[in-house]
């Protein structure tokens, strides 16, 4: 089957799926950074975060299944979860691939937090990063619109809003650090001072 729905399809969902796929890490950062307060707190920031990531996942299946089902390019159903084997586009395409799978990895492990340790949840949680840049990377060299102005401005405001997430956390994560250790050398500062002062 094909038509020229199916390709706006593709390539709609595609694009809607870059900027949710982008709003979805943003919130996850702001869920778990400070960016909290009484008016606006954390839980609504996470309901959001796994509202706009369960949109995201159903973008990415809907994209993924459109880009089977229009036979106009050659796309066999196994090349959504097999990366590179594809006669169409097989690096571009391949990109994707295995952004979805990375995905449904995070998606997995984050259905089974409560049952996975924390660290091991959290690493692969990372991972999202990766799929997100390969998901940008995949539509750059693959989309038929990639290089149109209002996708090129699209892309890099995504972009741009990720790398400044990522760097907040990052930043947010070492200040943290710090304290903690300068908290806890004050307290051994404090504990050594009782002891030489109980001495004398
Ligand atoms: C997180 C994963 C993915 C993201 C973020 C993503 C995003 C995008 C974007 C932004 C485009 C460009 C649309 C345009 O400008 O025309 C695109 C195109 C495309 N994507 Fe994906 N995609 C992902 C995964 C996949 C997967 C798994 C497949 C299928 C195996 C796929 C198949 C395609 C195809 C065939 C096109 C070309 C549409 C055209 O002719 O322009 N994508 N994708």
């Amino acid at each position: 089957m094909t038509s020229p729905l199916l390709w706006y399809l593709n390539r709609g969902t595609g694009v809607v799926l870059v900027v949710v796929f982008t709003l979805t890490v943003v919130l996850g950062v702001l869920a778990t950074g400070r960016g909290v307060s009484r008016w606006w707190p954390r839980f609504v920031t996470q309901g959001l975060h796994r509202a706009l990531a369960s949109l995201s996942v159903l973008l990415l299946l809907a994209h993924a299944l459109v880009a089977v089902v229009d036979e106009y390019v050659d796309i066999r159903w196994w090349q959504t979860v097999v990366p590179f084997g594809s006669t169409y586009e097989p690096l571009w395409l391949g990109l994707g691939t295995v952004a979805l799978d990375l995905t449904v990895v995070v998606v997995a492990t984050s259905l089974a937090r409560a049952r996975l340790p924390h660290r091991l949840w959290f690493l692969v949680h990372l991972t999202t990063y990766a799929a997100w840049l390969l998901g940008v990377v995949h539509g750059l060299g693959i989309g038929t619109d990639a290089d149109l102005g209002w996708s090129v401005v699209l892309t890099a405001t995504c972009v741009g809003v990720v790398v400044l997430a990522g760097l907040s956390r990052l930043i947010g994560v070492t200040l943290g650090r710090r304290r903690a250790e300068r908290e806890r050398w004050d307290a051994d500062e404090r504990s050594v001072g009782v002891v030489a002062g109980g001495s004398r």
